[in-house]
């Protein structure tokens, strides 16, 4: 036994598996983790993981070497082997926007079924309010043994995942009984030490927080392109206002930033998911209707801008950085960078990409019709524009002499205003970004 000594089992390596089953280990806990991708699992044994997350893998093999964490095929196995069962299975989108249970509600079922005394339930995976409730009528028909479901919503940003899972601005716990309660608050008492708020309350207002708390930052997001849209109607630069407007503490500086819209696996799918269950009620949650739509017209905004100042795409080569949705991961899920070099290719154009991390997704998207540069200067052989897509470190502060070299003309289109435009007027180059 680790020092904490909980016993636990996280079903699902997934990201957000994989991050709470090793810093669950890292923290002292006895963690197994399953996953029914046997390959999958083969990897997870060796160290290998499937996903790029800073420090993961560091966190994963240490903690299999120390014997805290181990991966396996056998639900049936782990369950009976902990206290705590972990639900970390994918949610997909269905059809209509609602969140595609029928993951979760399967793996309740064999969790129920594999059950050989009391056990906490925990609803890991993002759930729509009413889950923790499905969960306990399909676990109460297979099972007479004793059990709480929890629903314990999970925060933490890819990229910074690992981070954000040790050290949280809250952890949120909902539980409808004590006893299930009292585990989870004993469980997560190390984060308490960093002074992260436990936050216990009942399932269904746990489990609109993680909803509500992801609607609001992607408002914020659409809020602040709407901005951008304005400053550029009037010649204003979106740069001082968003700076002053963050300035307010009753407001803060984070998620305001303007540029090619929200992507990544969280924010569309959670904002549609929201729209849906309030709709289901009867409720019309009409300002994110608004913020879906306004993203929906950002994902556009640099192709339009291309269109525009470039006059036509056709046979045009355009030099592309990034595609990732965001730096740090090699996640291309909504990214606009999709709808971006769709548009281009649709409209006739060339695209040459560069992307630290993410060529390989990208491969599965757009195969050939693409080109993949070694590196970000290779992708701007020929350009007749740079499109900025994705805010990577290293394309921060280029050698722009280099850059001037590589294209056919030095034209910049900034889909997230990394560059000061007076600075890079200075270097010869044309310059657009968003709102400024
Ligand atoms: C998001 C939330 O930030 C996490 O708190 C949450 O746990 C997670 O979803 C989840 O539901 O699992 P993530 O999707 O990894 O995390 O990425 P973010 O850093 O939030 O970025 C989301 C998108 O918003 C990116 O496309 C990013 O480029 C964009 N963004 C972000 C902006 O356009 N402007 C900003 O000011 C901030």
């Amino acid at each position: 036994r680790g020092e904490q000594g909980v016993k636990i089992a996280v079903v699902g390596t997934g990201y957000v598996g994989l991050v709470v089953g090793a810093c669950f280990a890292e923290n002292g806990n006895d963690v197994i983790c399953v996953d029914t991708n046997v390959d999958k699992v083969k990897a997870l044994k060796r160290g290998k993981i499937p996903i790029y997350e800073p420090g993961l893998e560091e966190v994963v093999k240490r903690n299999t070497a120390e014997k805290r964490l181990s991966f396996t095929t056998e639900l049936a196995a782990a369950v009976k082997a902990s206290d705590i069962v972990f639900i970390a299975v994918g949610t997909p989108e269905a059809e209509d926007g609602s969140a595609d249970l029928k993951h979760v509600l399967g793996v309740a079922r064999d969790i129920a079924r594999a059950m050989d005394g009391y056990k906490v339930i925990v609803d890991k995976s993002t759930v729509p309010v009413g889950t923790s409730e499905k969960v306990r009528e399909v676990m109460r028909k297979e099972t007479r043994h004793p059990f709480s479901v929890v629903s314990n919503p999970e925060f933490l940003k890819q990229g910074a995942a690992v981070d954000d899972f040790l050290k949280p601005d809250r952890v949120v716990i909902g539980a409808d009984d004590e006893r299930g309660a009292a585990l989870m608050t004993e469980l997560y008492a190390p984060f308490t030490r960093t002074g992260a708020p436990v936050m216990v309350m009942d399932c269904a207002s746990a489990e609109l927080c993680k909803y509500a708390a992801n609607a609001m930052l992607a408002t914020r997001i659409s809020f602040m392109n709407e901005v951008a849209r304005v400053c550029e109607l009037y010649g204003a630069n979106v740069d001082q206002v968003r700076r002053a407007v963050a300035s307010d503490n009753r407001i803060g500086p984070s998620f305001l930033f303007p540029g090619v819209g929200y992507g990544g696996s969280c924010f569309p799918k959670d904002v549609k998911a929201i729209l849906k269950f309030s709709r289901d009620k009867g409720y019309d949650f009409r300002i994110l209707d608004a913020v879906e739509d306004v993203n929906a017209q950002q994902k556009k905004k640099l192709l339009q801008m291309m269109k525009q100042r470039l006059r036509s795409l056709k046979g045009k080569t355009i030099g592309v950085w990034g595609l990732a949705f965001k730096p740090r991961t090699d996640d291309m899920r909504e990214a606009p960078a999709i709808t971006i070099i769709e548009g281009l290719l649709k409209a006739g154009a060339t695209v040459q990409a560069y992307d630290p991390e993410a060529h390989e997704t990208a491969r599965r998207i757009f195969g050939n019709r693409i080109t993949y540069a070694r590196n970000a200067y290779e992708a701007l052989k020929g350009a007749d524009a740079l499109a900025l897509v994705t805010e990577w470190n290293e394309f921060r502060e280029p050698d722009f002499a280099r850059m001037k070299k590589r294209m056919n003309t030095p034209i910049i289109f900034d889909g997230r205003n990394i560059y000061k435009p007076e600075a890079i007027a200075a270097q010869g180059f044309t310059y657009y970004s968003i709102g400024r």
